[in-house]
């Protein structure tokens, strides 16, 4: 059996649904391997729809166990079932009950889609298509409908049931075993489904809303690790009042649940009143969690919050849409994210991940619009650019209407469809309607895949005393996208304080391929500080000299313009080699001023752009070793050069013995600064660095510093580094969450020697091909983070990555294909690793029955 492209489902095919669900009543009684559930569906044919259509009701795996229409079983005839779908050939034209049991195995659901087990606990995944896993149902976005949900099970295996919307009543039954129900006011559609059941510890709190709404807020995980749950809770209530704050949208039901579950595809889901959450953006202690891993829990949490109004109350028409939820998601978790620490520091945060995972994207085999055309399995869209380009599109549209009209756009946007699954039409139209401006041609960045470019060029007139500034965009050749673009001019005294007519705010919206705007009352050459804050996600191309950069870097009014000049500077030393002593001076100025001022600002000014970063400016025959080397020997250089200050930053910034861990960003920005320290003097000095590194790891008091200390030390070969990781991998043999960074952190070491080691942790007895966290720690991290060893010569790296993705489909073919989009770049690779790569996607496209999901992401790839 050949792998075949899998067919496409089409945007321009939409048809509203021929029949609507307008209440479901489930009852779902628990069992390991044979759990039963009683779907009764109330029925309607939709007016918008086709009048004579049979009623196809989707299944995935089901195993049907009985019957009835209106109460009576209905002839085998009447109906033909199969594991994928229902079909009722002749439905009735007018209101009618189904009612559907199956039994499900959630023991043995490894795709962790529909319902399964996580460990002990009974939980749910229904986005994109899982709910089709537990009954027949319309398993399509725009079909939305009222639930009540009944949950039984064992006393003893399931203490705490829990469901979607409001619990209604609760009780004993016989042979120890008991019930819950709950019911959900909100019509919504079967992906927001969720049940979950099992032996599980809390923690809870009380909100109340603007409308005086008293909610019961609880954080549901394994019990004995409650107290890990507190940032999370506290996370959640700042949440709430943010989105009350920030867009006037109150929470809705009486409680709202959070649970923790160790066995997770993606990081967390917005099931209503009930999200559930990978184990590893909740848990949190100072001995088990970095800093990094506490932000990334508060934006999680704020993310799965925010879409109650972003995604729940306004859903998705189709998948088509996804974007319409998850972009403007993660734009409002970005805000949140910002509001809470330093929004300088947290674009410059945005922007590097958007770089390192949007724009290969964007670049190679796998490229889409943000809103797609044709899918063939919609869980392989869940990605960087419908998520990040998404939330730019959104930030565009706030910098192009300014923050009021951005505003009343929202308002519009939830009370006009609230309770409707819309498009991004809809969405565009609201913004459209309270501004009076004419969005046609913004929503071309919903359409054109790739990254624009964005190009200048200036002409300064001494005499006059203007500048002309000519900015050009391009994208594949097609039509001039709307741009914001935020500039400014900038001299070696600072910002000039020049006048410009075309400009509203800082912002000049370039609409056509080409425009000049004149500046006048420039009284020295200028700099121009372009794509301040990253105003649009283009590609700058450079036409600023070493020189420019330095002003910029020293200058600019724009904390994003003066961390950018920095990584142009670096990427230019990397890129073509050259003396770094300019470079290192004005980083050394910067850091005099900054590290006092903004520690977080200037630790991420010691960090030079990673070498995906790097691989992503060159069109072709990329060489990983060469980057790795060139970005080394520039780490090294900087390291040489900066020694002194960074020696005085790293005994600055230490502790007082006895201060307690906060992971608020300015504690956290200290520690980052003194770790970026540690890292680029051991890059100078690697003998010294090794004890300094071995030492701060001796010291540490918490998991940052820990970790810190320990990823120094593993890019420094010797019996130090491998003792230090035996002895961090027999400390934490009981945390899985902190092996994961064990993993991960030996996964990207780049030498020569880590496909064996890989192997040697495949083997560790906490290691789980099931678990999607345990092999994205492993053999992710070194597939996405490892470029030198991955992309080998010598094909071991590819065949590692290959093996896991063959070895993973035929249980979980979501975490599969995910992992395959490593391949995503390795067209542009040198001829000699190109060829490597593409032998190994060619033997993966001639494994038999592979699940759709890798079959569409293997044959996109060679495409
Ligand atoms: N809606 C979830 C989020 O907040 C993502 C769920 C995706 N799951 C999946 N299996 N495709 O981003
Ligand atoms: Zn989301």
């Amino acid at each position: 059996m050949r792998t075949e492209t899998p067919p496409l489902i089409h945007l321009a095919e939409y048809r509203p649904s021929d029949f609507l669900i307008d209440r479901v009543d489930l009852d779902v009684r628990l069992h390991p391997s044979r759990t039963r559930v009683t779907a009764m569906l109330a029925l309607r044919p939709n007016p918008a729809g086709d009048p004579t259509a049979p009623l196809r009701l989707d299944g995935d795996e089901l195993a049907l166990v009985a019957l009835a229409l209106d109460g009576q079983p209905l002839p085998e005839d009447a109906y033909a079932v199969s594991p994928s779908g229902l079909v009722l050939s002749a439905p009735p034209r007018r209101p009618f009950t189904l009612a559907i049991v199956t039994e499900l195995d959630p023991g043995a659901n490894t795709k962790l889609m529909g319902l399964y087990r996580s460990g002990a606990v009974y939980c749910t995944q229904c986005e994109a298509d899982g709910f089709r896993r537990i009954t027949y149902f319309l398993d399509r976005p725009d079909v939305l409908s009222v639930y009540t949900t009944r949950i039984e099970a064992d006393r003893d295996e399931a203490p705490v049931l829990l469901g979607n919307g409001n619990p209604v009543e609760a009780g004993a039954l016989d042979g120890n075993r008991h019930y819950a129900v709950w019911h959900d006011p909100h019509p919504k559609p079967a992906y927001l489904f969720a049940l979950v059941g099992g032996r599980l510890g809390h923690v809870a709190t009380r909100f109340t809303t603007m409308e005086g709404r008293d909610v019961a807020v609880a954080v549901h995980v394994e019990p004995g690790k409650e107290a890990r749950a507190a940032y999370a809770l506290d996370a959640v209530v700042r949440s709430m009042r943010w989105d009350e704050e920030a867009f006037g949208r109150p929470y809705d039901l009486d409680v709202f649940n959070v649970v923790a579950v160790s066995d997770f595809n993606m990081g967390a889901m917005e099931n209503k009143g009930l999200n559930i959450f990978n184990d590893k953006y909740v848990l949190a202690s100072p001995e088990t969690a970095t800093d990094a891993d506490y932000a990334a829990i508060e934006a999680i949490i704020a993310h799965e919050y925010f879409h109650n109004w972003s995604g729940n109350r306004v859903t998705c028409r189709d998948w088509f849409q996804l974007c319409l939820k998850e972009g403007l998601t993660v734009f409002r978790d970005q805000e949140f994210s910002s509001d809470m620490r330093s929004r300088a520091v947290h674009r410059i945060a945005e922007v590097r991940q958007l770089r390192a995972r949007q724009f290969p994207e964007d670049a190679g085999p796998l490229r889409h619009p943000v809103r797609p055309t044709a899918y063939a399995e919609i869980n392989n869209f869940y990605t960087a650019t419908v998520y990040e380009k998404g939330a730019e599109i959104v930030r565009m549209l706030k910098t192009l209407l300014g923050p009021d009209a951005f505003r009343a756009g929202m308002d519009r946007y939830f009370a006009e469809n609230d309770g409707r699954a819309a498009t991004v039409e809809d969405f565009l139209d609201a913004f459209a309607s309270v501004s009076g401006r004419d969005l046609a041609a913004f929503a071309q960045w919903y359409a054109r895949p790739g990254t624009p470019r964005l190009a200048f060029r200036t002409a300064y007139d001494p005499a006059a005393r203007t500048c002309d500034l000519t900015l050009s965009q391009s994208l594949d050749g097609g039509p001039p996208l709307v741009m914001p673009v935020a500039l400014g001019l900038v001299g070696p005294g600072g910002a000039l304080d020049a006048d410009c007519p075309d400009l509203a705010d800082g912002v000049y919206v370039l609409t056509d391929r080409e425009a000049t705007l004149r500046f006048r009352g420039v009284t020295e050459r200028p700099v121009p500080s372009l794509l301040r804050g990253f105003s649009a996600p283009v590609r700058l191309d450079g036409a600023l000299t070493e020189a420019d950069h330095l002003v910029l870097l020293a200058r600019d009014t724009d904390p994003f313009n003066r961390w950018q000049a920095g990584q142009s500077l670096a990427l230019r030393l990397i890129r073509a080699g050259g003396p770094a002593e300019a470079f290192a001076e004005a980083l050394g100025l910067l850091l005099d001023a900054e590290a006092p001022r903004d520690p977080a600002f200037a630790a991420l000014m010691l960090s030079l752009p990673g070498e995906g970063e790097v691989a992503n400016e060159i069109e072709a025959e990329v060489d990983p070793d060469a980057i790795h080397g060139a970005r080394k020997a520039l780490r090294a250089a900087l390291g040489r050069a900066l020694r002194d200050r960074l020696e005085d930053i790293e005994a600055r910034l230490a502790e007082p013995v006895g201060t307690p861990y906060s992971p608020d960003a300015a504690a956290a920005g200290r520690r980052a600064l003194r770790n970026a320290a540690l890292d680029l003097l051991a890059a100078g000095d690697p003998q010294a660095g090794a004890a300094r590194a071995a030492a701060r790891l001796e010291a540490a008091t918490n998991m940052t510093d820990r970790l810190a200390a320990l990823g120094t030390l593993a890019l420094i070969p010797g019996d130090a580094r491998e003792a230090a990781l035996a002895a961090f991998g027999a400390r934490y043999a009981d945390e899985p969450l902190v092996l994961d960074k064990w993993f991960a952190l030996q996964a990207t070491i780049p030498e020569p020697g880590t496909p064996e080691r890989i192997e040697g942790l495949k083997r560790h007895p906490a290691y789980a091909l099931t678990n999607p966290n345990r092999v994205r720690a492993l053999v992710g991290s070194f597939a996405f983070g490892n470029p030198t060893q991955f992309t080998r010569e010598d094909g071991t790296g590819f065949a590692l990555v290959a093996d896991t993705v063959a070895a993973l489909d035929g249980a979980n073919p979501q975490a599969a294909a995910r992992l395959l989009t490593a391949f995503g770049s390795w067209r542009k690779l040198k001829k000699s690793r190109a060829v490597k790569a593409e032998e190994m996607l060619n033997r993966i496209k001639a494994i038999p029955g592979l699940s759709r999901d890798v079959a569409d992401i293997v044959t996109r790839t060679l495409a």
